[in-house]
């Protein structure tokens, strides 16, 4: 079949398409005919090299950690699916024709697949994440990264809890951030007078952005109790959390389906494109600034 591939580590450039054997459902696993890829930063890491030290990748590999498709293929003991099923959830090698899922939920016809492709990985981390900093309604979060796929999604589920949000975003996302209820500001130069102009405390801080926010966001809380990092290894050396174990639900994956399908949040899809562009792709999302989602089709 078919697949995104790459022999060596390196920038997206080694992305290439490829021919690679076509996988079989073990397990409690299906497998679909992909109709859409979502692609993460994590993808990039991974593709760079930067993830050998925490674990190895196999070369030749073949990037995708979340994919929508047509269930093609059952796995022993996976219950409650057919074949013929829309799903979108978790996989390992997804930029492919085929992929197979460990973890999945279903996706009504009137979902677009890129639409779906675009949930498992910014749902699974933007709720873990929310329940880490365990807010109250009428408290404050300050997001950093509102306008992207992990800090938006956080943001509108954090709003929808009764939480006042504070999100920071690029200039030209500012509307964005508005849009999802929250309060938004620039990043940059000056944050902490911002944000105090806009609120006298912060109750808990969200990093989704990464970018050296962390001592703004110390001071901005007091401390270091209830700052979160998603992505920003100075965590370790500031005291603050910064966690990184994704544990993905089919219930949470299925909840946030339902949340997208009623309109009740959104995660924007800036681009989509052929798995031929899959550098292209991963290019826009390595920079950080793709403005939302980017989302390959076979
Ligand atoms: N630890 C985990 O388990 C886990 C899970 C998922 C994701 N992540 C990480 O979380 C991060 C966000 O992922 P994502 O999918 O949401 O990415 P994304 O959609 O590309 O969003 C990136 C966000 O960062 C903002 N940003 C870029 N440069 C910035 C800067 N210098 N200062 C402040 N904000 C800046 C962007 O704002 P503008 O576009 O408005 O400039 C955008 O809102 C990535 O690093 C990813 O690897 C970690």
């Amino acid at each position: 079949m078919r697949a995104v591939v790459f022999d060596r580590f390196g920038g997206p450039e080694v992305l290439h398409l490829g021919e690679v054997p076509e996988p079989e459902a073990g397990t409690g696993q299906v497998r679909v005919r992909v109709e859409a890829v979502g692609l993460n930063a994590f993808d990039g890491k991974i593709r760079s090299g930067a993830m050998e030290a925490a674990f190895r990748t196999p070369l030749p590999a073949v990037p995708g950690t979340e994919v929508a498709g047509v269930v093609d293929q059952v796995g022993a003991n996976a219950a409650g699916v057919a074949i013929g099923d829309r799903v979108t959830g978790w996989t390992s090698r997804g930029a492919a024709e085929l992929a197979v899922l460990k973890l999945w939920a279903p996706v009504p016809d009137d979902l677009d697949a890129a639409q779906a492709a675009a949930l498992p990985v910014v749902g699974e981390a933007a709720r873990r994440a929310l329940r880490i900093l365990d807010l109250k309604p009428g408290e404050t979060l300050l997001v950093h990264g509102a306008s992207g796929g992990v800090g938006g999604l956080a943001t509108q589920l954090a709003v929808a809890a009764g939480v006042r949000v504070i999100g920071t975003a690029a200039p030209v996302n500012q509307e964005r951030v508005a849009s999802y209820g929250a309060t938004p500001t620039t990043y940059g130069e000056g944050l902490v007078g911002r944000v105090r102009a806009l609120a006298p405390a912060v109750d808990a801080v969200l990093d989704a952005a990464g970018g050296g926010v962390l001592p703004d966001s110390i001071e901005l809380r007091g401390g270091t109790d209830r700052v979160l990092t998603l992505t920003d290894p100075a965590a370790h050396g500031l005291g603050v959390v910064f966690d990184e174990r994704p544990a993905p639900s089919a219930e949470d994956l299925a909840d946030l389906v339902g949340l997208v399908v009623r309109g009740e949040v959104a995660v924007p899809v800036a681009k989509v494109l052929p798995l031929a562009e899959a550098a292209r792709g991963q290019a826009l999302v390595d920079g950080g600034h793709a403005g939302g989602k980017v989302v390959l089709v076979p």
